[in-house]
């Protein structure tokens, strides 16, 4: 198999090169080529880019040469992949998108990545999973009926069908973030998440599904909350996280990696020597699921 390749630059990125941004673009980018970029993207002036490029090519700043190799380069991975002879997509499996099949086995991934925290006070007072025919419940919280949210960065939850469950669930941010958007240097819960948890989980008896992106800092808010489970971003298949919760499957998820109690500690990896996270790699609560005959 013949294997092409390019380097490509992303989003602004070659400005990026020095602080501020855009501090110094004809040095920037001559330092980015020279380095062995194919391909910048240039999302906003690109006459800056493309007068600035053939300036420095002109003054020999820049070798035509290097110019060559990245055009040859960007030509082989286009013409390996067929743009040349069929430049759209192949549609051939357009039709089995979001197929059944796929469905299921999203929703699946869904029921098994679930990581339960904490449930109940005790072994013997546990809280999930919930009866199907219990009294009624509440669903609160801004990620609760909101597919964009559950869907996370770049992209229904069907809780309406399960009458109102006690639950209610939270980002690290209120949007769903993508890129830099997203950054945060303390990745607490933000507003309202907190009161949400406080005011319902002070009220009545509380699961709290906390939907994410990746981990947040949860460590002080637990003591408020009956249970606790961490359901990441399920996508279109909220529907995996209500299979848990009413007893239809069980718990089985287990943490991948090392979950902090605060950002100050990363990084942090099972084997530190001060080991002392929120939870250690590998925890994960279990439920058996309730057998109905
Ligand atoms: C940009 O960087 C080049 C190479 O370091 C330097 O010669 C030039 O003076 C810089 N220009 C500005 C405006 O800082
Ligand atoms: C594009 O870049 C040129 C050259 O630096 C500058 O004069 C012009 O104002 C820029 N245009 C925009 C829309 O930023
Ligand atoms: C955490 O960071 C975000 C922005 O990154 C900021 O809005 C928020 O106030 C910070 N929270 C705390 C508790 O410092």
């Amino acid at each position: 198999m013949v294997c092409e390749y390019l380097v490509i630059v992303d989003w602004k990125g070659i400005e990026r090169i020095t602080t501020p941004s855009h501090a110094n673009y004809s040095y920037s980018f001559e330092i980015g080529i020279k380095a062995g970029i194919d391909m910048i993207m240039v999302p906003m002036n690109y006459t800056e880019f493309i007068d600035g490029l053939t300036s420095q090519v002109k003054k020999n700043i820049i070798p035509m040469s290097i110019i060559d190799d990245a055009v040859k380069r960007i030509l082989r991975v286009k013409f390996v992949m067929g743009l040349f002879e069929d430049p759209l997509a192949n549609k051939i499996l357009v039709d089995q998108f979001g197929n059944q099949e796929h469905r299921e086995l999203a929703r699946e991934a869904v029921r098994k990545s679930l990581l339960l925290i904490k449930n109940g006070e005790s072994v013997d007072k546990l809280l999930l999973p919930l009866p199907k025919k219990s009294s009624k419940k509440l669903v609160a919280g801004s990620h609760a009926d909101n597919l964009g949210y559950q869907c996370g960065g770049e992209s229904e939850f069907q809780l309406r069908e399960v009458e109102q469950f006690l639950i209610f669930h939270h980002c690290s941010r209120r949007d769903p973030y993508a890129e830099t958007f997203g950054d945060s240097l303390n990745l607490t819960i933000s507003e309202p998440g907190p009161s949400t948890i406080y005011n319902v989980c002070g009220a009545v008896k509380c699961v709290v599904v906390v939907i994410s992106g990746r981990p947040v800092v949860m460590q002080p808010h637990i003591p408020s909350m009956d249970a606790l489970m961490a359901a990441w971003l399920p996508g279109s298949e909220g529907q995996g996280v209500v299979d848990i919760l009413f007893e239809d499957y069980g718990f089985t998820g287990k943490l991948s990696w090392t979950w902090f109690k605060t950002v100050d500690q990363l990084p942090i990896n099972v084997g530190d020597p001060h080991y002392n996270p929120f939870l250690p790699f590998g925890f994960g609560l279990t439920t058996k699921p309730f057998q109905n005959n």
